[in-house]
């Protein structure tokens, strides 16, 4: 299986993202800092794998200053340290609720370990990388829920079972989160299982999370798939011959409501999928939902620079040597215009069939509503 983060006891490497499909290079991560860019310039992305090398950048540098000997004794001093780091890395991206989850979650356990009576500097550094590397094997463990649950969904709701197709968009998989992936999950599930007649994926402009990463990942795991641009995804869906059962996508944050946030594009396939009485499922772990965000009304969404619109990037030569490649951007827009690049959208509730999560796929009540906050509480 495709790996994109490898971690073991501090040291932490991720595959340079933005090198692929061309070529499959690690790059180390030593510190909160090398973390807080590979984030911010999108060397790894999607939400649950940003919260992961947030943790693990930390990790790794905590492992560093342990060997050094220059962690601080007092475990008040070591938790102000963690702390200022933690809130470092949430500035990386804003969408994805996943990383600030994490960095809460982490908190409170540092905080609770430094008031303990024996408490010591290196006891709260060993509770925050503990709680750290524990997140890895978790996200991949849920992942693999995810994918059996929502599998079984969609075979239910299927006519025909035994052939199934599906639409995905983004990336979602494998490269996204610490294996397995979520909607990429699902279909690997569907897959295993055998009832998997085609998956299709979307290119995913502006920054191509679908062409590059969903489709070396369909490829490399063989499985049956075709590649779209955004603008057929209207005429997949009219196609009879096609024969579309869902539309299964990820999540950066999913809102108490239901309302969730995803890579731009998500709410007009979900406007579509309506429109065709195609079953339009979101799949994300317990950790992109976000029972303080009510709606999506209140979802800050990231936008990002205008070259990622206006010009593509590919390697110079048209391939990839052993050592990475050099990335060439080439204008594709014409010169001067102005350019709107919001990285994500919000898909309302209404328009979505059913939220697939590591403990089953929740469904809305029969007051045609979701009720997140009765599935899943603070013990979840
Ligand atoms: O901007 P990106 O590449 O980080 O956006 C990724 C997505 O929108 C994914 O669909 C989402 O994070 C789910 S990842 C399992």
């Amino acid at each position: 299986m495709l790996q994109a983060i490898k971690y073991n006891d501090g040291s932490l490497e991720i595959l340079d993202q933005l090198q692929l499909p061309f070529v499959q290079k690690y790059i180390a991560i030593r510190s909160a800092e090398d973390g807080w860019h590979a984030i911010k310039d999108m060397k790894v992305r999607g939400a649950p794998a940003i919260a992961i090398v947030a943790m693990l950048a930390l990790s790794s540098e905590l492992h560093s200053l342990r060997v050094a000997k220059t962690l601080p004794e007092a475990p008040e001093e070591a938790r102000t340290l963690i702390v200022s780091k933690l809130d470092y890395l949430v500035t990386s991206r804003p969408t994805a609720v996943n990383l600030s989850d994490a960095a809460h979650k982490l908190e409170a356990i540092v905080t609770n370990k430094a008031k303990e009576a024996a408490a010591t500097g290196l006891g709260v550094v060993a509770a925050f990388v503990e709680a750290a590397e524990h997140m890895l094997g978790q996200d991949l463990d849920d992942n693999q829920r995810i994918g059996h649950h929502g599998a079984e969904w969609i075979m239910a709701h299927a006519t025909e079972t035994g052939n199934v197709a599906v639409l995905t968009h983004c990336n979602t998989g494998s490269l996204a989160t610490s294996g397995y992936g979520t909607a990429l999950g699902v279909i690997r599930s569907l897959k295993s299982k055998d009832v998997l007649r085609r998956a299709y994926c979307t290119e995913t402009r502006p920054y191509n999370q679908g062409s590059r990463l969903t489709a070396f990942e369909l490829v490399h795991d063989e499985i049956p798939a075709t590649l779209i641009t955004d603008s057929m995804a209207g005429a997949l869906l009219a196609d009879t011959s096609v024969g579309l059962n869902a539309i299964v996508v990820g999540a950066d944050r999913v809102a108490a409501n239901g309302d969730t946030a995803n890579k731009i594009g998500t709410y007009g396939l979900a406007v579509l999928a309506k429109h065709h009485g195609v079953k339009f499922l979101v799949a994300a772990p317990r950790t992109t939902i976000d029972l303080a965000t009510k709606s999506g009304k209140d979802i800050v969404i990231e936008q990002r620079s205008s070259s990622e619109v206006t010009s593509i990037k590919g390697p110079r030569d048209g391939t990839g040597t052993t050592d990475g490649v050099i990335l060439e951007t080439v204008q594709i827009a014409a010169p001067g215009i102005s350019v709107w690049n919001p990285a994500f959208d919000i898909t309302p509730a209404v328009l979505i069939d059913g939220i697939i999560t590591e403990v089953g796929v929740v469904e809305k009540g029969s007051d045609g509503h979701f009720h997140m906050a009765d599935v899943f509480n603070d013990s979840t």
